[in-house]
């Protein structure tokens, strides 16, 4: 747990961080990317922070690594790479620097860890969890192994590295129907998420799909009744979901994707209205790119990502704390699942 004063106190130690319209304005080519989002008295608060964090990433030799659900002043401010679990996955194999700063929830940076061991791998709020990760633990996934003899579990990434090095194969929300449909066995185990493998499993139909039951305390939430009325009182409006939603939401919906998935959508068929069925920060980091868009609706927020702030983020870089460590066995099976996943989606192009 912070203590967010006394960090506060020991960052003003070191660093200007007073509000600074100056430098606001002097650094108006960042705030371009988030104006129709953030107001001019709120990016004056977040400048010096990411005029901070911009140098120290230059001293420390690292890269930041956002996840689409980031804040908009994280995501267009700070955040060296940006996408979904999988590209940033992948993106994590490929940097050359020292240091990765992961703005995004604790698997995404333990499978950052697990494929770059040697990178210091830093996590700016450590209990920046995920409820389908949670969900779950080896002990669970034998027990899935042995209800489904001989079936092959293919876990979401959104799992600690245990799970991950206890299951057969990864997947993530872009590539699970494929990863699923690729295996040889006919019953295949899906694990956490429950509805992501209701999902997958009818664009198999081939599979039989059995699952574990976790599910994301964000997506779960949305119900085919709210999709049906937000229609009727807003007729035109393009309702788009992520796939940890449950299938009759998806049914609802005109387009289910990954995050990236999603933000291709709209970028492609630039809907007059766009209500996107997922985490709030994801219509905002778009909204200044597509300004012919409207992005109606309610949304809903992820609390672990929302733990990952501007001033977490420094005081990581400064002070190299919340160096992110996975033990090196359980981290060499982890990697076998996380990385035949990425080879498999090279091979099936994508
Ligand atoms: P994506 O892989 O689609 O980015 O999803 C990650 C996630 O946690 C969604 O809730
Ligand atoms: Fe986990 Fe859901 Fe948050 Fe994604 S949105 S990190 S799945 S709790």
């Amino acid at each position: 747990m912070f203590d967010l004063p006394a960090l506060r106190a020991e960052l003003s130690e070191k660093y200007d961080l007073a509000p600074s319209p100056e430098l606001a304005t002097e650094m108006s080519d960042i705030y371009d990317r988030m104006s129709r989002v953030i107001t001019p008295a709120d990016w004056a608060i977040y400048a010096p922070y990411v005029k901070a964090i911009n140098e120290l990433k230059i001293k420390r030799n690292a890269v930041i690594l956002g996840h689409n659900y980031m804040t908009p002043e994280i995501f267009h401010g700070v955040s060296d790479f940006v996408g979904d679990s999988l590209q940033l996955a992948i993106k994590a194999t490929e940097v050359e620097a020292d240091v990765i700063v992961q703005c995004g929830v604790h698997f995404m940076a333990e499978t950052s860890k697990i494929l770059s061991p040697h990178k210091t791998v830093l996590m700016p709020d450590m209990e920046a969890g995920c409820s389908l990760a949670e969900s779950i633990t080896a002990e669970g996934v034998e027990e899935m192994r042995r209800r489904y003899p001989g079936a092959p579990v293919v876990s979401y990434v959104n799992t600690t590295a245990e799970v991950k090095a206890a299951s057969d194969i990864c997947c993530t929300s872009s590539n699970a129907a494929q990863i699923v449909g690729a295996m040889e066995s006919d019953t295949v185990i899906m694990t956490p998420d429950q509805y992501l493998a209701q999902n997958v499993a009818r664009d198999v139909p081939h599979k039989n799909v059995v699952w574990w039951e976790g599910s994301c305390i964000v997506h779960e939430q949305y119900t085919a009744q709210d999709l049906r009325e937000f229609r009727e009182w807003n007729p035109g409006t393009r309702l788009i979901a992520h796939p940890e939603c449950p299938p009759e939401v998806v049914d609802e919906a005109d387009f289910s994707g990954s995050t990236s998935g999603i933000i291709k959508y709209v970028t492609d068929e630039k809907p007059e209205k766009a209500m996107l069925i997922t985490e709030c920060s994801m219509a905002s980091n778009i909204a200044d790119e597509l300004p012919e868009v409207d992005f109606v609706g309610p949304c809903n927020m992820c609390p672990y990502m929302k733990k990952i702030t501007l001033e977490k983020v420094l005081y990581a870089l400064d002070t190299m704390t919340g160096q992110v460590e996975v033990d090196p066995t359980m981290a060499e099976k982890a990697r076998l699942s996380v990385q035949r996943m990425i080879d498999l989606s090279r091979k099936l192009g994508i």
